[in-house]
């Protein structure tokens, strides 16, 4: 049995205690900061959080493990990432900032065909070690939870490995790893090429892909960039229900260049989030709010591609959208692994509060992966996934934009990152 864990001398606690759902509307602007408190676990999980004194007397046998005036939170949850790729992309950088846009590149085969062709030439094993310093670095930044998708081999073969590649850093880290099937993040080019291509790759995705996909429990929700250009929402619509039929959760790339209806697919098929959303509609943000869809916003993402439009967050919060917030880490529009720096792209661009974005990168994060009674929140009966900040306000996590100030992060209490504390771990 392992050890007790009591988490002592933090200058604040921040819960985001509350219901295991979605937090919408003014339910995002409480964060639940505590003073003077101190978190025990046990066995991995959250046994109490309440006043330190009294936590300590009751357990004078737990491990201390002394936050040093810094900020305790829950672990971050990453619920939008694309971790499995080659060779990174810096080369299309140049030639966005030279006027060429994001989808005239990938026109011309390079974009997400870029790293298709890139991926196919690496075995499982090199795809493996590539993947496993950069999770080590989302832990670095406090994340505990982290979603990955497949997306850059859009073939049978090439996606299942990605996917055993997910699989694989599972079984090894500490942190807890959603995979996501992203088989139709593109059409692939040599379908593209093909007369009935299209369609030989819809029923390539459909009826090889997916089923192997469900029944080696390989993903866990099913994606789709639906986009124009990309693929159309009838076409989103055929696969997304075939994932669902074959017992998959549904998460979309929607309306991230483009107003197109993507969002509006999101709402009737009830997904489970609707991610990107930078041109959403009125109508669209509508859908997803009678959908009970998460709106999964990826602010790094408009920032790279070197867009002054974002997506329209506070208008999400008051249609009643539970909004989350995700890095988006890929080679070609985000590549960044730093969790605060879209905290503060969060405040800066999307206009929220430092509650809001709390709360968006945790309990509504932990929605937009189906998870929201596990982890999110410094409560009893949560898994014990938390992250210790070199701060002493929660309001400075947003405003030291681009820092690394996390000295340490625990999945189910198990060390993912331990950098600078003052205690030596015993695990
Ligand atoms: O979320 N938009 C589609 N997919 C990724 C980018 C993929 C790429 O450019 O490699 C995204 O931004
Ligand atoms: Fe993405």
């Amino acid at each position: 049995m392992s050890a007790k864990q009591l988490f002592v001398n933090a200058a604040q606690v921040v819960t985001c205690a509350g219901p295991a759902r979605a937090r919408r509307g003014a339910e995002m602007s409480d964060a639940g900061i505590l003073f003077g408190a101190a978190v025990l676990a046990h066995g991995g999980e959250i046994m109490a959080v309440g006043p330190q004194d009294a936590l300590r007397a009751a357990h004078e046998d737990a491990q201390t493990i002394d936050c040093d005036n810094g900020v305790l939170t829950p672990g971050f949850v990453d619920s939008h990432t694309h971790a499995i790729f080659g060779r990174a992309r810096y080369e299309e950088q140049e030639l966005r900032a030279a006027g060429v846009p994001y989808m005239e590149i990938a026109r011309q085969g390079g974009g997400i065909h870029a790293s298709v062709r890139d991926l196919r030439t690496r075995s499982e094993d090199a795809l493996y070690a590539l993947a496993l310093p950069r999770l080590k670095a989302l832990a670095a930044s406090g994340i505990t939870t982290v979603e990955v998708k497949s997306g850059y081999g859009l073939s049978l073969d090439d996606e299942i490995k990605s996917l055993r590649v997910v699989r694989r850093l599972a079984q090894v880290l500490p942190m807890r790893i959603v995979p996501t099937w992203l088989g139709a993040h593109e059409i692939p080019m040599d379908f593209r090429e093909r007369p009935n291509g299209r369609r030989e790759y819809l029923d390539l995705l459909i009826n090889d892909m997916l089923p192997i996909v469900a029944r080696e429990k390989l993903g866990r929700f099913a994606d789709i960039f639906c986009e124009p250009g990309v693929f159309t929402v009838n076409e989103s619509r055929e696969i997304l229900t075939s994932a669902r039929d074959a017992g998959l959760g549904i998460k979309m790339h929607a309306d991230e260049l483009t107003a197109g209806g993507a969002a509006e697919l999101a709402g009737e098929l009830r997904a489970t989030s609707a991610d990107h959303l930078a041109a959403v509609s009125p109508e669209g943000i509508s859908a997803l709010a009678s959908g009970g869809t998460v709106a999964t916003l990826l602010p790094g993402t408009m920032m790279f591609l070197g867009k002054t439009a974002q997506a329209p967050a506070r208008a999400l919060i008051e249609a009643g959208v539970p909004v989350a917030l995700a890095t988006d880490f890929n080679p070609g529009t985000s590549p960044t692994t730093n969790f605060p720096l879209i905290l503060t792209l969060g405040v800066s661009q999307l206009r929220l509060s430092v509650a809001e974005v709390i709360t968006a990168g945790t309990v509504n994060g932990a929605a937009a992966l189906a998870l929201a009674g596990e982890v999110g929140q410094l409560a009893p009966g949560f898994s014990a996934d938390l992250a210790l900040w070199d701060v002493q306000d929660v309001r400075e996590l947003p405003y030291w934009y681009g820092a690394g100030r996390c000295r340490g992060s625990w999945a189910r209490g198990k060390p993912c990152h331990v950098h600078d504390l003052a205690v030596t771990l015993t695990t």
